[in-house]
């Protein structure tokens, strides 16, 4: 199946006002109507970027409450407010820093599509896990806990693989062993929904750079990239 292609940005806790200005006028330039292009700034930005652009905007989290007495975080509703349309969910370096459950994954998932933002569900491995061969048990679970009860979900959804081992380190999986987890996701999303299986976008992120992603997005399943530390390079 032929899908357009996502590029998204994750400039987790970096950037400011003038990269925002610099990022835009450097995209302004990009014309490919099968290539949607993302930025996901801290949030604080998101006000900054003009509303006439050729990308779309993002937050990084969102809280599962839908507002009221929770200081620091951020609604889906003031995130849309603030120009986003998309949001990432399940990022691993918030389930491990801010110790968020799987089961809080799924219902900042949940909050996300009801207020019509489309959410990026992170899923993937440490490197102890891949050496122990627990790499699909472990996504599986991932997926399960967002989809099993909420199936309809999945048609609103993007993915992305991100294996822990390669985020930040440079060490990028190869393009094959990235298309064989894909290909592994995919497969078992069949089960929740199998049309939407087939449509969903499945971004592969970790050490994604200018160097290595043509080989990635030449994979069957891989529909783009979810990228952090080459995104902040106009
Ligand atoms: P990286 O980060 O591209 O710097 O590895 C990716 C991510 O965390 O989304």
């Amino acid at each position: 199946m032929q899908r357009t292609w996502l590029i998204a940005a994750n400039w987790k806790m970096n950037g400011s006002a003038a990269l925002v200005d610099e990022m835009t006028s450097v995209l302004a330039n990009i014309t490919n109507s099968q290539l949607q292009l993302l930025l996901c700034p801290p949030a604080t930005l998101l006000c900054r970027f003009k509303t006439a652009r050729n990308f779309a905007l993002g937050g990084q989290t969102l809280s599962h409450e839908v507002s009221g007495a929770y200081t620091g975080e951020l609604s889906a509703a003031l995130l849309q407010e603030a120009g986003a349309s998309y949001v990432i969910v399940g990022h691993s370096e918030r389930r491990t820093l801010n110790a968020e459950s799987d089961e809080l994954v799924a219902a900042k998932l949940a909050r996300a599509v009801a207020a019509g933002l489309t959410p990026i569900l992170c899923v993937g491995e440490t490197q102890m896990q891949r050496q122990q061969e627990k790499t699909q048990q472990v996504i599986a679970r991932q997926l399960d806990a967002v989809y099993a009860s909420q199936p309809e979900l999945l048609a609103k959804s993007v993915i992305a693989y991100e294996p822990i081992w390669a985020i930040g380190t440079g060490e990028s999986a190869t393009p094959e062993l990235a298309q064989q987890t894909h290909a592994f996701i995919r497969q078992h999303l069949t089960q929740y929904d199998a049309a939407a299986a087939a449509k969903v976008k499945l971004l592969y992120g970790g050490s994604v750079n200018a160097d290595n992603c043509s080989a990635l997005f030449m994979q069957t399943d891989i529909d783009g990239a979810l990228v952090g530390g080459a995104s902040l390079k106009p």
